[in-house]
């Protein structure tokens, strides 16, 4: 029988992570988990109840109120991955306007924030059999990943995915925009004292500013492969 691995993918916004990920799980029958919607969903909760906005972020209110949210992946089969539900309500919508963006690095600072989430995603993972991504996963939820994949690319190739994502959304942004947006997370994200974005010491790194949706896939296939041959 062939084992179940734990597949960590990190690295900076809108590398693709997700797009990878996404279609590891779906090769390999793993369950695949997004977990900056999980940061982005209690970034929204702290924006509904007003504990942060532009000027102000109430960081005691948020940490008080942390036991009431509830985070809950659910498969939607007609788009073949899972949505983020916060307490009970989809918002899968609502966690990825340039709004939450903004406002989802600072929420993500918080070391009471990160504990409860890295738990979260532990049991999540605990059977194996997973496709993780994020900022951390490979340092600290899963230290012992069997595949840890660290993606790059510039920042500027980063906010253009971005920003053709947003516009066919519907968004109003514009490229400068997202583009101060992407800088700003990468400072904070790698700047932060708990769990900064560091590439692990034993990641595989991919920059794809070059590489095509397929060819990148290709490349992560044969790792995981040959990984399963010697598991
Ligand atoms: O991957 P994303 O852009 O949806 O992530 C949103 C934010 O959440 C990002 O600014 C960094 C943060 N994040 C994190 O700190 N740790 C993770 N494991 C995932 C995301």
């Amino acid at each position: 029988m062939i084992n179940k691995i734990t597949i960590a993918i990190d690295g900076f916004s809108s590398t693709g992570k997700s797009t990878l990920a996404k279609q590891l799980a779906q090769q390999l029958g793993y369950i695949y988990v997004d977990t900056g919607a999980m940061y982005r969903a209690v970034a929204f909760f702290a924006m509904q109840n007003q504990y942060i906005s532009i000027d102000s972020f109430n960081k005691v209110e948020l940490v008080n109120h942390l036991k009431n949210i509830s985070l809950e992946f659910k498969f939607n089969n007609e788009l073949g991955f899972a949505e983020m539900y916060l307490n009970g309500q989809n918002v899968e919508k609502e966690i990825r306007t340039i709004e939450v963006s903004a406002y989802v690095s600072k929420v993500a600072e918080v070391s009471e924030v990160r504990s409860k989430l890295v738990e979260q995603q532990q049991e999540m993972g605990k059977n194996k059999g997973i496709v993780m991504d994020g900022r951390d996963i490979g340092t600290v939820v899963f230290p012992d990943a069997e595949l840890k994949i660290f993606m790059t690319a510039s920042a500027a190739t980063r906010a253009q995915r971005r920003f053709d994502e947003l516009v066919q959304k519907g968004d109003a942004v514009t490229y400068e925009e997202v583009l101060k947006n992407v800088e700003e997370r990468d400072y904070i994200d790698t700047h932060r004292k708990d769990s900064p974005l560091v590439m692990a010491e034993d990641a595989v790194e991919i920059d794809n500013s070059h590489l095509s949706r397929e060819e990148q896939f290709q490349v992560v296939l044969d790792l995981v492969n040959a990984i399963i041959a010697t598991n």
